[in-house]
């Protein structure tokens, strides 16, 4: 029996060997693994069988089997690394690193947001820090502390949208700063926020999201971006704010742009403005954009009232300010001549490709 039994597994390894040195493609490799060393090969089930072996007989036998199994798998080996090195194909393998990536689409910055940073770089380079505030902001905020108590008329100017009571937290009652929520609707409540934490002088800019509870249509939208600019130290003038004004649009426009103030009325300001820039597309000489005015409306702006100075905690006519804001979404439509305010929340990507 153990005659025998040897010269199977001499037999075993040397066909073994033989027909991997003799291996001529992976193919061929492949069936000869599955063939010698295969779980179910011939010597993977004798291998198995050894358990039945009494232990003496089981030890001889097993060294001799596993030395043909390690004699097998060393011509495999080998086998593989010379057969697998002839079938590299230099041409198939070949990667030009020079050749042109293919062109995945890629995404990009939304309109709204790059004429945004645009704005923001140049108050910076005039010296503005970028301040910010909520979206849902408290009445105190948004109506009170600029002086628009509950029953003023001004209230009506900008049509709210109102957070129901019963969604709100509890809020101390006595505390006038907590009371009732709503989506601002303008980011003049944000010259409040930062007047309370810092003291003059300063300059700020606060670029943001507001809301409106308005019918749609091609000038106007329910939820839109403005621009709050704040100036305040001593002796702060209207001219100030005309110089900052103009130099801020040309250089948006990357022309000489002029500024218009017509008196206006906005309770948070004295004396107040509604500004104008010369026609962007006309250059102020009258067209159908500017009506044949040869200008365009702009935005709100005036001298900061001393009540809201009061509400931010300053003392009543120690400083000065002129505070100004206008519309993101107009004067992106200006600037890249987009007739239509509601394409900005479109997603139409017809509209948004173009930027
Ligand atoms: N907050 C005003 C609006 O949204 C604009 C404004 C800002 C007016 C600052 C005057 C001063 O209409």
């Amino acid at each position: 029996m153990e005659t025998n039994t040897f010269d199977f597994l001499e037999k075993m390894e040397r066909a073994g060997c033989t027909a991997f040195s003799e291996a001529k493609t992976l193919a061929e490799f492949r069936d000869l693994e599955v063939q010698f060393l295969g779980r179910k090969s011939e010597l993977g089930l004798f291998l198995k069988s050894l358990a039945l072996l009494p232990p003496e007989e089981r030890h001889k036998v097993g060294k001799r089997a596993n030395e043909a199994k390690r004699a097998i798998t060393a011509a495999s080996q080998s086998a593989r690394a010379r057969l697998s090195e002839a079938s590299f194909d230099v041409k198939s393998e070949w990667i030009d690193v020079t050749d042109q990536p293919c062109s995945l689409p890629v995404g990009h910055l939304h309109i709204l947001t790059t004429v945004e940073n645009e704005i923001v770089d140049i108050f910076r380079s005039l010296g503005f820090d970028v301040a910010d505030g909520p979206e849902l902001e408290t009445e105190f905020y948004n109506f009170d502390a600029l002086n628009i108590p509950a029953d003023h008329p001004a209230r009506d100017m900008q049509d709210t949208f109102w957070i129901r009571e019963d969604t709100r937290s509890s809020q101390d009652p006595q505390d006038h700063r907590s009371a009732r929520l709503l989506l601002r609707t303008h980011t003049s409540p944000v010259q409040v926020r930062y007047m309370e934490t810092h003291t003059p002088p300063f300059r700020i800019i606060v670029p943001g999201r507001i809301f409106r509870s308005e019918a749609t249509d091609a000038s106007h939208e329910h939820t839109f971006y403005q621009f709050e600019s704040l100036f305040v130290d001593k002796s702060v003038s209207v001219g100030n704010f005309k110089y900052v004004a103009e130099l801020f649009f040309s250089r948006f426009f990357g022309k000489r742009i002029g500024v218009r103030l017509r008196p206006s009325f906005f309770p948070f300001v004295e004396p107040g403005f509604e500004f104008d820039i010369a026609c962007t597309v006309c250059d102020g000489k009258g067209c159908s954009s500017c009506h044949g005015t040869g200008w365009l409306e702009v935005g709100g702006a005036g001298m900061v009232h001393q009540s809201v100075f009061e509400a931010a905690g300053y003392e009543r006519d120690r400083w000065s300010g002129f505070a100004w804001g206008f519309g993101t979404n107009r004067l992106a439509m200006m600037k890249y001549k987009i007739p239509d305010v509601r394409l900005f929340q479109s997603g139409d990507l017809r509209f948004l490709n173009q930027f």
